[in-house]
């Protein structure tokens, strides 16, 4: 456990009160870090044997790579860090990995391709927009192909509670959640680290996760986005491509685990076996399950009997696509944010025409008064 004046270098201030508290949590969510990590590499179907050599980007004082010592032997692992006295504190403390004072903009000191694993907690959550790109940027360059990049962002759930924290002060919070809708990134400068002993670029960013899907893309492979994956934050799995590959399909699990149960086979005729199918199927929980159970309340429905070729295929589509499923999990959820992107975007572009209008019409007005 590092001293409380390092655990205030990597987390919200606190008081001298909270600091049992903080003791214990600092021990608590580092165990629960690496599982959090662990179900991220679950998502697209990893684990830590895939992976030989590992960065821990913004490793703080090894509160997480601490708990990855009985991985010493077969995955070599790294911390870098802007912080000089964390990075002096870790190296002393936690010795099966290697700490290194980072800059505050890169290029790191790794050759290209070094790492095949980059882990992190809570970074962007602190860089405005370019330092994120730089980073992006930086990251796809000492990542392999085929590498994996995990990385947290503040996502809807963090933004609710910090602007809900916001209105009980009795703060306007409008412009924020424009902001936020609007560009899909909110960086709030005017935050509780000024004159905290971080750089004066560290503040507090928010991500829509639409943004992500839309903006990491042009860095990396994004495989999966699990919302609150990372102790409230949200966590973004993504995938370095190699040069020049063709962008791979999102593979995520957003609520993609019941898919692995295969369609239950039923005897009988069609309406018989839609009333079964009915029944029996798990709840449903991929974009797949609800497709089915729709295909199936309809059938039961209108009672009609060419409903049961359709669900003959259905079910056999699901039974052999039950793996896919998981996969697919993952692109609703960004269809849906996409959606929302462009009804905002189409709403905003006929304000700005309907303006353009009034004015012709105004100038148009005021040439006919012309004499
Ligand atoms: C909120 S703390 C998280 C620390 C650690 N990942 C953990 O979960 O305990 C953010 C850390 O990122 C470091 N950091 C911020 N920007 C960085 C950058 N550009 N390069 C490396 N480290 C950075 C900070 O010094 C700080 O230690």
């Amino acid at each position: 456990m590092p001293p409380l004046e390092l655990v205030r270098r990597i987390s919200q201030p606190f008081s001298a009160e909270d600091a049992e508290q903080i003791r214990l949590a600092y021990s608590a969510t580092g165990h629960d870090g690496v599982r959090r990590l662990e179900a991220g590499l679950a998502a697209v179907g990893r684990d830590w044997t895939d992976f030989s050599r590992l960065l821990d980007f913004g490793s703080g004082p090894g509160r997480i790579l601490r708990w990855l010592e009985p991985l010493a032997g077969s995955l070599e692992q790294h911390g870098l860090d802007v912080d000089p006295a964390l990075v002096a504190w870790a190296s002393e403390h936690v010795t099966h990995a290697t700490f290194t004072a980072g800059p505050h903009e890169p290029p790191t000191p790794y050759p290209d391709g070094h790492f095949n694993l980059v882990i992190n907690h809570s970074v962007f959550t602190h860089l405005d927009e370019r330092r994120q790109d730089l980073w992006l940027a930086e990251l796809r360059r000492l990542t392999a192909p085929g590498g994996i990049v995990l990385l947290t962002v503040h996502g809807a759930a963090r933004f609710n509670a910090a602007i809900a924290e916001m209105a009980r002060a009795g703060e306007d919070v409008a412009p924020y959640r424009r902001t936020l809708e609007r560009d899909g990134i909110l960086f709030v400068e005017d935050d509780t680290y000024i004159g905290s002993s971080h750089p004066d670029w560290y503040h507090t960013a928010f991500h829509a996760p639409w943004y992500v899907f839309e903006h990491w893309h042009r860095f990396f492979g994004v495989r999966a986005y699990l919302p609150e994956g990372s102790q409230g934050h949200d966590l973004v799995v993504l995938e370095r491509r190699g040069d020049g590959e063709p962008v791979p399909e999102p593979i995520g699990h957003a609520g993609g685990a019941a898919a692995e149960a295969p369609a239950p086979r039923v005897a009988g005729g069609p309406l018989a076996q839609a009333r079964r199918l009915h029944e029996n199927w798990p709840a449903p929980r991929g974009a797949l399950g609800h497709v089915k159970r729709r295909v199936l309340a309809a059938a039961l429905e209108r009672e009609d009997r060419r409903a049961g070729a359709l669900l003959d295929a259905v079910a056999d589509l699901a039974a052999r696509t039950a793996a896919q499923e998981r996969r697919l999990g993952v692109l609703p959820a960004s269809l849906y944010e996409q959606a929302q992107r462009i009804g905002l975007l189409r709403s905003d572009t006929e304000a700005a025409l309907r303006r353009v209008e009034e004015r012709l019409a105004a100038l148009e007005r005021r040439d006919d008064a012309q004499p």
